[in-house]
């Protein structure tokens, strides 16, 4: 169990927008299967990156992957491909933070995108010595936002049902 610092600061607030974060990657055989396919886990590993940096602008403190919800691998992305990957907090509870990822590709010789695989992470924000800290709170501003919003609300809720069912059968 990990401690968390006790503060009596109020908390922050910070925007959706102040959080998103980009990053764009140019696939190479290195990244790759046999097929010339991005292999799985590579994609996991950018969009780890990709979501830290916005749970890092969010909380301006280290922070650690809890746990990575969800995610579909829509279609394969090919070496010489453009990976786009973007991310933004869409919620924040008391010590963690729900970011959204989505990822697309560009055809760097056609010009074209498209959406090739979406994912929720979150992410715990810890002080310079391992200590759990209180994030700002997350002001969504738009209809969009706020769906975000309501929806990590559900995916949380969904998670420690989750967490407590697989409890219960490991001390079965
Ligand atoms: C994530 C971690 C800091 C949580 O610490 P803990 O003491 O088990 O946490 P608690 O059960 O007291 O919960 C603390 C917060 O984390 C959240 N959390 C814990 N486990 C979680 C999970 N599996 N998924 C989502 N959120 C989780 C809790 O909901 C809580 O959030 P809140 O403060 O916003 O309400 C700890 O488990 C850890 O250090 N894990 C390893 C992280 C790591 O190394 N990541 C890289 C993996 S390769």
């Amino acid at each position: 169990m990990t401690s968390e610092v006790i503060t009596s600061e109020p908390r922050l607030v910070r925007s959706v927008q102040e959080t998103q974060s980009e990053m764009t990657e140019l696939i190479l055989p290195n990244d790759t299967n046999v097929l010339g396919n991005l292999l799985g886990g590579r994609l996991m590993h950018f969009i780890d990156l990709v979501g830290a940096m916005a749970a890092y602008r969010h909380s301006r403190s280290n922070v650690v992957t809890a746990s990575m919800d969800h995610i579909d691998f829509i279609s394969p992305v090919h070496v010489g491909d453009l990976l786009i990957l973007k991310s933004s907090t869409n919620r924040a509870f008391r010590t963690s933070m729900e970011v959204g990822v989505k990822v697309w590709v560009e055809n760097a010789v056609k010009g074209t995108v498209r959406h090739v695989a979406s994912a929720y992470l979150t992410f715990v924000a810890l002080d310079r010595v391992g200590r759990r800290i209180v994030v700002p709170e997350l002001k969504p501003a738009t209809s969009e936002e706020m769906r975000r919003f309501q929806d990590a609300g559900r995916r949380r809720e969904i998670r420690e049902q989750e967490q407590k069912r697989r409890r219960s059968n490991q001390s079965e």
